[in-house]
């Protein structure tokens, strides 16, 4: 039976999703994101180009794959247009194959100032989020009241939209919250106009007629396990699930038609916005760890926090996820520390743990590190599993070894071409 493959990131987000996407696409039909909106950035390196998508799937670049942004994710028309314009710009030939879900919601001007009114409301207890509007959207989705790709085409698109809105002007007061609407919908409606020269699908149907006949797919995640609106460190999460399951819901893939799934992660750790860190490295190792991997949000330019390998948290991510295989992100980055810490357990109250638990505040919770030797070699030059320092063999030998899990491909730099076949 023919399935199709998962793509999602195992740490925090940031993981390199959009480069390795990019690297697998030459073997699949089909690049299908699921869930998450505008708050990811999914960088691609390639021929000196460096481009960011944040809705749009990462196999856009190629020549024939067709490209489809799923029921689960939410859509911002602004900046659909802007990642448009973008490609237009670079001469990408979207419109025949990229499609978008009818069944995907959208991200109105009033979701994004909701979005800013909660968080000004909770103070220091933000939740850092990207401000993109995906938390308000996504309870507008659950609570039955949301605005779909397929209004759009409906005449009773204004009506819906103008409900809605009254809905969010209502909240917005209550919030407090000051704000200009006359100066961002405009723009808006543009945008929305502009989507209509794509092609909008039932995409359920299409996905899964093309699994029946046999076509390659590969699902694309947003975000990381760990943001996950369940299964992360709740409530400092995104508001969608960015684990495999994801991938049924928001494609409408059944369970059993599921192949592969592909986990990738850092070497090391990194998460941008609040909420618990167990291996953060709050000091100058940290900020030598940001500096060299340009550890800065492709999203918000903000800077992200670093920490050690967190292999009681992969191991959870794993099980949760099924994964099969591991991607590893970002090895170029520990070439220049003496030494590597990897967490191997937790103290939980005191009590030494191999497991993530419900609760992973520092006030109950610390990292138990064991320390390895680092490999001090340039890797980025690198094409060959056999010139790889011995030291990296050891380290990803011990990941394999700890999460039962094989690693296929070692990234050592940003572009294309920097990626180990393992
Ligand atoms: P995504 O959201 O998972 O797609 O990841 P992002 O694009 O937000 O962040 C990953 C960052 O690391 C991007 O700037 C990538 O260009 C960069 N990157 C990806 N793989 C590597 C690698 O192996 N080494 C280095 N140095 N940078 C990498
Ligand atoms: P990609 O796909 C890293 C984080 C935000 C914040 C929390 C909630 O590029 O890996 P939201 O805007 O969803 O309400 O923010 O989740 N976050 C990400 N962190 N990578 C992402 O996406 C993220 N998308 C959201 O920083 O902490
Ligand atoms: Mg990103």
């Amino acid at each position: 039976m023919n399935k199709a493959d998962v793509l999602l990131g195992l740490q925090w987000g940031d993981e390199g999703k959009g480069k390795i996407v990019d690297v697998l696409t030459p073997a699949y039909d089909i690049i299908a994101r699921f869930q998450g909106g505008p708050n990811a950035g999914h960088t691609l390196e390639f021929n000196g180009i460096k481009h960011v998508l944040h809705t749009i799937p990462s196999g856009i670049f190629h020549p024939t794959a067709v490209n489809v942004v799923g029921n689960g994710v939410v859509i911002d028309p602004v900046i659909f247009k802007k990642e448009l314009d973008a490609l237009a710009a670079l001469k990408v030939d979207v419109k025949s194959k990229l499609m978008i879900s009818r069944r995907a919601h959208l991200i109105l001007p009033t979701h994004r100032l909701l979005d800013a009114a909660s968080e000004a409301s909770k103070g220091k207890n933000k939740i850092g989020s990207t401000l993109k509007g995906i938390g308000p959207t996504y309870m507008d989705k659950t609570g039955r009241n949301g605005l779909r790709i397929g209004d759009i085409e409906t005449k009773e698109f204004k009506e819906k939209y103008d409900a809605l809105v009254e809905k969010h002007k209502q909240l917005l007061s209550y919030h407090n919250f000051e704000y200009n609407l006359a100066e961002l919908e405009p723009t808006w409606f543009e945008a929305i106009d502009y989507l209509k020269q794509l092609q909008f699908v039932d995409t359920e149907h299409y996905v899964n007629n093309a699994i029946k006949a046999g076509k390659k797919i590969l699902a694309e995640g947003a975000q990381g396990s760990l943001l996950d609106i369940d299964f992360g460190s709740y409530p400092f999460v995104t508001s969608s699930n960015t684990i495999c399951a994801g991938a049924c819901n928001g494609l409408g893939i059944a369970p059993n038609r599921i192949g592969n799934v592909i986990g990738i992660f850092k070497a090391y750790c990194t998460r941008v916005g609040s909420g618990p860190f167990p291996t953060e490295l709050d000091n100058p190792i940290g900020e030598k760890m940001r500096q060299i991997g340009r550890e800065f949000g492709s999203t918000t330019g903000r800077p992200r926090r670093t920490g050690w390998l967190d292999i009681p948290a992969l191991k959870y991510a794993i099980t949760i996820n099924g994964v099969t295989e591991l991607m590893m992100m970002k090895a170029d980055v520990l070439s220049d520390f003496e030494s590597l810490d990897i967490c191997t357990h937790y103290l939980h109250n005191g009590k030494k743990i191999d497991y993530l638990p419900y609760n992973i505040d520092p006030k109950y919770l610390q990292p138990v590190y064991t320390t390895v030797k680092g490999w001090s070699v340039d890797l980025t030059g690198v094409t060959d599993k056999g010139k790889l320092p011995k030291e990296l063999m050891d380290y990803i030998k011990f990941i394999e070894k700890e999460t039962e899990t094989p690693i296929t491909i070692v990234s050592v730099g940003p572009d294309r071409t920097q990626t180990i076949r393992m």
